[in-house]
């Protein structure tokens, strides 16, 4: 039985993404902090979809405990989804070096230390897929989020390194840039529902891709064009823009 390895699973996004490959027949490790909070969920999908579920305690931020978590997965994953990740509130972030460290770290420096023990595993085995969760946030940086942007523009390029260091060994990586999706990171905010994802549905996308062979995922599918246009709009009136 294969097996997947949920970084972030109490996150909207990932414990979709983890109902949808139970769905494929994936047992789960459930990765989060304060992981007895899934008591429930691993009870449901054990239930509903017939595999094995278990809740694992992984803290992002605690990097040095991160080789030994993997090392104490057994058997160890066949896939892993990184869904962990830290809006912050930027305003603060540019006054207060530590949240801003805390909104790089979350998005960036962890998920990169924990990938890197998967990463090194999966070249080992020849085998195994990743899927990192970054954003179009990523794509170009505006003053509402820069923190947070940087940090996804680094995670984003990333994936990209990785994807091209491992495809010769047989191991697929998957770069997912959501636009805006409607989860407990964005409660409260007002976006055009037309350009909002449920986490329901990104997760169906992201699984759409990952069984298509697809490298990058924009979700909504909207966003990819979107961003061609925001991309291109010269740093000279961009700058003036406020958003
Ligand atoms: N919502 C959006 O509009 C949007 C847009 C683009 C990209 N994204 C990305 O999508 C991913 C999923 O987020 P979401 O929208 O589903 O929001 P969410 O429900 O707030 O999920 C974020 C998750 O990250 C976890 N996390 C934060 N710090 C952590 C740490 N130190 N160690 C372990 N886990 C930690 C949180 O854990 P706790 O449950 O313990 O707090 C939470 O479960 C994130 O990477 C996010 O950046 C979201």
């Amino acid at each position: 039985m294969a097996h997947l390895l949920v970084v972030g699973a109490k996150s909207d996004l990932g414990r979709e993404l983890a109902r949808l490959f139970a769905a494929e027949g994936y047992s789960l490790y459930l990765a989060a902090r304060n992981s007895g909070e899934l008591a429930e969920e691993c009870e449901h999908l054990r239930i509903r979809y017939g595999v094995q579920a278990v809740a694992r305690e992984l803290d992002i931020l605690e990097y040095g405990a991160h080789a030994g978590f993997y090392e104490s997965l057994e058997p160890k994953p066949d896939g892993v989804i990184c869904a962990a990740g830290y809006l912050g509130d930027n305003v603060k972030a540019m006054e207060d070096f530590r949240e801003a460290k805390r909104i790089m770290d979350t998005n960036y420096t962890g998920p990169v230390s924990i990938l890197n023990i998967c990463a090194a595993d999966f070249r080992k085995r020849a085998s195994g897929f990743i899927i990192g969760i970054s954003s179009v946030a990523g794509e170009r940086g505006k003053q509402s989020n820069n923190i947070y942007g940087s940090a996804k523009a680094g995670f984003s390029a990333y994936l990209s390194g990785l994807r091209n260091s491992l495809c010769k060994s047989g191991v697929r990586v998957i770069t997912v840039k959501p636009g805006y999706m409607d989860t407990r990171m964005t409660r409260g905010m007002k976006f055009p529902p037309i350009l909002t994802a449920q986490p329901e549905d990104a997760a169906r996308d992201i699984v759409r891709a990952w069984k298509k062979g697809r490298d990058v995922v924009y979700t909504k599918w909207i966003w990819k064009f979107i961003m061609v246009v925001i991309i291109h709009i010269p740093e000279k009136i961009f700058k003036k823009i406020n958003f």
